[in-house]
């Protein structure tokens, strides 16, 4: 993960140093640093914990210089300290780094033989050495192409150099890295978000790819070291803003503007007129898809599984699901007149770019549902469908779920009509019942001052369970998520019907039991379930539709979710999830935001 960023201009560059670092934070908050040149040296600041703390030392003791690269870490080789914080500097260069040197301790060893030394435990800072060696015998690109071709695994660099103030290199291989352009400034970035505040004309680098930057002037080089061209783009204007307004963090502005999203997300999609869905240029003839196989990680695979259900629902097709760790090693067969789907909020996520590529490399076609549309992902894929939800900040993912959910329900209606699987009238009538989405969203909400108190029922826990079956099941993998994600109580997501095959064990006086039971075909079956639980002392916390009372002394606590399509019904149920690990965590104090460990985008595999 971790996120880099670069300065050449003709002004002092910490400043905007410092504000770049604060939107990379999505990438790791573990440490944070900067180096400039200034007065011809190398000056480098670094702190562990948060931007803020950087921004603290500057502060007091500020830098100078024209030029300079930052980073914000997401630790893995190394404790999150001080020492291991990038950038990893030489008296001669300094290095920021995004990715696995997955050779290091090779790397490390052959060099201490030869009587080099480590300050720190990180994988990054062979590249210092073997950079400040080879530059005692070459220019600064001959030196970095030397040392990039040594290294295995995969990286995004930023890199300075005392001897030639004036520029920065960056290389990339497997790690995302971008270039911006400015009068009289370029910079380089782990994404054009981090860029976007300074300028909205952006190149990507790709695998292989090597640039110089100065002030005035970037050129690009390919791993042959040929001088190369690369596109520019023009950024979109974001309509959403990044700013939490007057909400107490991220994530509660993120699940109450879900209304709101959702209808954008809708209204991108659907003509509400010709009651007809605005998805064209399938990359593969509708009738003729064999299979939907569908691809993503943590909360974003949760989304694939809810659509596995609602596609073989709704659509004659065959339908496969996968973690994107898991699908990038296995022995996948592929099938040209399968189509490949990967979803996934940032677009960056390593393993589902990984899974991509791989598809690529088959020659089979792929689609991609991403919230960011300038991503790796969304620009190396075949066919995307935006989910239209804004910039999303808060680590846990929220609007970003319901928007995946939304279109990918969207693409199983428009496959369903396309391939005459449903007929006109059930087309139609599945629009209009997905046009009141938004103003149902709106009624979840309001469970949230029930949800507060129930929340106080997870205070003293060992841990919880969350059950479902069918359409719920992945809201019950979604809600445990979210619960340990935020309060770091450890919670199971379980098919409800799975209990007594082992985790029924699990069950002992008081232990939280959620359990998500619309009243659909599964709902009997759920309320035995349940059942087994409540004869074991499982204190149950039930969320569902049901118009009927929820009064039985042995449900603790009952939420109520507007009626709607029996279909649509998991996305209203993840609203009061949602809220419940919100609230769990913020009675613990829990910093809701940024979570401990984590990272919004996980750019390491
Ligand atoms: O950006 P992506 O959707 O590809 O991210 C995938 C997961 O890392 C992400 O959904 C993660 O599980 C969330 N933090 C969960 O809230």
């Amino acid at each position: 993960m971790c996120g880099i960023i670069g300065i050449a201009s003709n002004k002092s560059v910490s400043t905007n140093i410092i504000n770049s670092l604060k939107k990379l934070e999505y990438r790791g908050y573990d440490s944070a640093g900067l180096a400039t040149i200034y007065n011809n040296e190398i000056n480098e600041k670094k702190c562990s914990g948060r931007v803020e703390e950087l921004e603290k030392i500057l502060f007091k003791n500020p830098t100078d210089g024209n030029l300079g690269i930052g980073h914000v870490r997401w630790a893995t080789h190394g404790v999150p300290n001080i020492i291991n914080a990038h950038p990893h500097s030489s008296d001669v260069v300094s290095v920021v780094h995004n990715g696995i040197i997955e050779n290091s301790n090779e790397l490390k060893k052959e060099l201490e033989s030869k009587g080099l030394n480590f300050k720190s435990q990180t994988d990054t800072e062979v590249i210092t050495i073997l950079i400040t060696e080879a530059l005692k015998k070459m220019t600064p690109l001959n030196a970095v192409f030397q040392t990039l071709q040594k290294l295995k695994g995969s990286f995004a660099l930023g890199i300075i150099f005392k001897s030639h103030r004036d520029i920065i290199i960056g290389a990339r291989r497997g790690s995302p890295l971008a270039v911006g352009y400015s009068k009289e400034e370029n910079y380089l970035g782990s994404d054009s978000y981090a860029l976007k505040s300074m300028t909205n004309k952006i190149s990507y680098l790709d695998d292989g790819d090597l640039c110089i930057l100065s002030k005035d002037k970037v050129e690009f080089y390919d791993f042959e070291q040929k001088k190369i061209n690369k596109k520019v783009y023009i950024l979109s204007d974001d309509k959403n803003t990044a700013e939490k307004g007057d909400y107490k963090n991220f994530m509660a502005k993120e699940i109450f503007e879900q209304p709101t999203t959702i209808k954008t997300c809708v209204n991108e999609y659907v003509d509400n007129l010709k009651k007809d869905i605005n998805i064209y240029n399938f990359p593969i003839e509708p009738k003729k898809i064999n299979k939907i196989v569908l691809v993503g990680c943590g909360t974003a695979y949760h989304s694939c599984i809810v659509a596995k259900y609602w596609f073989e629902e709704i659509t004659s097709l065959d339908v496969e699901i996968d973690i994107a760790s898991e699908f990038r090693y296995r022995k996948v067969k592929f099938n040209i007149n399968n189509l490949y789907i990967f979803v996934s909020q940032s677009g960056e996520t390593a393993d589902t770019a990984a899974a991509l590529e791989l598809c690529k490399k088959n020659n089979v076609k792929t689609c991609s549902i991403v919230n960011s549309v300038e991503s790796t992902i969304a620009r190396n894929s075949d066919w995307v469908l935006p989910i239209h939800a804004g910039p999303e900040i808060g680590v846990a993912s929220t609007k970003a779920f319901l928007g995946q959910l939304v279109v990918l329900y969207i693409l199983s209606l428009k496959l369903g009509k396309t391939r005459n699987d449903i007929n006109q009238t059930t087309y139609s009538t599945s629009i209009t019942n997905l046009e009141k989405l938004p103003d149902s969203l709106k009624e979840c909400l309001k469970t949230e001052n029930r949800i507060q108190v129930m929340a106080k029922e997870f205070l003293d826990a060992k841990g919880s369970m969350f059950l479902g079956r069918g359409l719920s099941f992945p809201i019950a993998l979604e809600g445990a998520l979210k619960l340990k994600e935020l309060s770091y109580l450890h919670a199971e997501g379980y098919p409800a019907g799975e209990m007594k095959h082992g985790p029924l064990a699990l069950i002992e006086e008081g232990l939280p039991v959620i359990v998500i039971a619309p009243k659909d075909k599964y709902f009997e079956k759920t309320i035995s379930n349940m059942q087994e639980v409540i004869a074991r002392g499982g204190k149950i916390l039930f969320i569902t539709d049901h118009k009927k009372e929820l009064i039985n002394e042995n449900i603790r606590f009952g939420i109520r979710v507007p009626t709607i399509d029996k279909l649509l019904t998991p996305i209203l149920l993840t609203i009061p999830i949602q809220l419940l690990a919100y609230h769990v965590a913020l009675l613990k104090n829990c910093d809701i935001d940024k979570p401990r460990n984590l990272a919004k985008s996980v750019t390491v595999e």
